[in-house]
């Protein structure tokens, strides 16, 4: 297939043109070793200070969408077609300060001024988005920003002020909108990339189809869609990563389709781009959602890596095995299609063939008779991963349980279900006796570890516990846990 090697993008106001970009280069060392836009900063390199956080657009279905992500943890290859905009770009004319640079100085928003950069571009993001912020909305929007001296109280004041000093429509990426998008447009050819030098090689396929014959052909490939798994084997454990396929960009895997009675999802669909869905299609998860990574990570992390990493503590399979998720692969033009639970076989080993990759999900929308819960246990609320996560459904028909459906993170080598505590629980009254004898039962389901996020014991307890929470939740009486 003919293909083109140049990388190009938009940074703030000028058009960009790399010859050759290797694979594994972020775009935080870009930004500060070859632009010396130094603005950025690099905190803890592995997104989760927020330091390095830039806005990236790229045009979507619903026009040019800009995004919060973390520079750090985004190779440069994949802002192929994107328009990036850092810090620098916020000041006006003779260096006039930015809505948002006034209310965080006016509203004394920064002491050692490290974080500032960071959370200026996420205020920004919000301010772009929600232009009068609840302070619920702003803690959400710095869930990704750690700041070790301010305090976060002035800061959010700041957020909620923004408008104050200034209105998104008179903003530079409101006003230049039409034009950035007609180059983005403009640089869209439809080509294949094959950039970088041999022992560090991107390829960026030219879509869905051209992904999967890329990947048959090339079975060893690392396969990178969001990267915030994959960044981190870059950046902190020096890793190589040639060649890599870049799959973000693919609008074939980023389809939303909610048709009778269930959603599916291209495997690049992010966790942003789902969120809006939630609240109307499944409710329970909206809280969920919210506590899985941050901002920045929801905006560039897939359900697709979140589930083809294979971790048994990502915080989608549980709830989507509870709710009877399928998975289907792809291995060139052959799909298959199996459970989700299916998908996980043992501690890092997933029922993926080499060159195979996730193309959907599919999740059933729960009935009217089922209800559904998840929680997420870790030991800060926000931007933490769970030392326990727990989906639920279980379906009554006149006061009885026909189907209960349960899975954990955190309790085995892979996400798992319960299988003696959903035998327990089916065909039973529902009543409180009904779940504590469930919840017995999962001692025999698992054999959690210990690690530095909880104990074994913590882990049993906690999942035991769960389920009568969701008893006492369903049944509208006060949840009190007990030993
Ligand atoms: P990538 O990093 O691009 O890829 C991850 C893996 O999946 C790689 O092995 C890659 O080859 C493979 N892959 C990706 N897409 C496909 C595909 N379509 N087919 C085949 N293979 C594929 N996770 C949680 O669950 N909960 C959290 O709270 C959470 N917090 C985080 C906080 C921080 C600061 C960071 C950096 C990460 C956090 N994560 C968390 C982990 C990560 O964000 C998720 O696992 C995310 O869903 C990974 O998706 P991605 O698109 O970024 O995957
Ligand atoms: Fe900390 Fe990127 S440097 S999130
Ligand atoms: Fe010092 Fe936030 S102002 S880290």
């Amino acid at each position: 297939m003919t293909h083109r090697s140049e990388i190009r993008f938009l940074l703030n106001g000028r058009a960009v043109r790399l010859p050759s970009v290797p694979a594994s280069q972020t775009l935080l060392d870009f930004l500060r070793l070859d632009r010396r836009l130094t603005g950025t900063k690099e905190g803890c390199a592995e997104g989760d200070c927020g330091a390095c956080t830039v806005l990236v657009g790229r045009l979507t279905r619903d026009g040019l969408r800009y995004e919060a992500v973390n520079a750090c943890i985004r190779f440069l290859a994949s802002l192929d077609g994107c328009h990036v905009v850092t810090v620098e770009h916020l000041s006006g004319e003779g260096g006039a300060l930015h809505p948002v640079q006034r209310a965080m100085v006016e509203h004394h928003g920064a002491q050692c001024g490290f974080c500032t950069p960071g959370i200026v571009m996420s205020l920004y993001a919000l301010w772009m988005e929600t232009p009068r912020p609840t302070e619920r909305e702003v803690e959400t929007a710095l869930q990704g920003n750690l700041c070790r001296c301010t305090g976060y109280a002035p800061i959010i004041r700041a957020a909620v002020a923004v408008s104050d000093y200034g209105t998104p429509e008179a903003d530079y990426l409101t006003r230049e909108r039409d034009r950035v998008a007609a180059e983005l447009t403009a640089l869209k050819d439809g080509l294949r990339v094959e950039t970088g030098p041999e022992d560090d090689r991107a390829i960026l396929p030219a879509d869905l189809d051209d992904f999967a014959q890329v990947h048959a052909a090339h079975p060893e490939a690392t396969v990178i869609a969001g990267a915030t798994d994959v960044g981190l084997w870059v950046t902190k454990f020096l890793r190589p990563i040639s060649p890599a396929i870049f799959i973000a960009h693919l609008d074939g895997l980023k389809s939303i389709d909610v048709s009778g009675d269930a959603i599916t999802l291209g495997a690049g669909v992010s966790y942003s781009e789902l969120e809006p869905l939630l609240a109307r299609h499944l409710p329970h998860l909206t809280d969920y959602w919210s506590r899985i990574a941050g901002w920045q990570v929801r905006n560039a992390g897939t359900i697709g890596g979140n589930i083809a990493n294979g971790s048994p503590i990502g915080d989608t399979p549980p709830v989507l095995i509870a709710l009877g998720a399928e998975v289907t692969l792809r291995h060139a033009a052959t799909r298959r299609t199996l459970p989700l639970e299916a998908f996980f076989i043992d501690y890092g080993k997933q029922d993926r063939t080499p060159g195979e990759f996730v193309e959907s999900i599919r999740i059933p929308l729960p009935g009217a008779a089922t209800r559904c819960a998840a929680y997420k246990i870790t030991k800060r609320r926000d931007e933490d991963i769970s030392a326990v996560a727990f989906g639920i459904a279980v379906t009554m028909e006149q006061g009885r349980i026909t189907d209960a459906r349960i899975a954990l993170g955190g309790m085995a080598a892979t996400p798992k279900r319960a299988a003696m505590a959903e035998a327990a629980l089916t065909g039973q009254p529902w009543s409180e006796s009904t779940f504590v004898k469930a919840a017995a039962a999962m001692a025999q389901d698992f054999t959690p570890l210990t690690d530095w996020r909880a104990s074994s014991a913590y882990r049993m307890r906690v999942a035991r516990n769960l389920l009568r929470r969701f008893f006492l939740e369903q049944d509208g009486q006060p949840v009190r846990l007990s030993a």
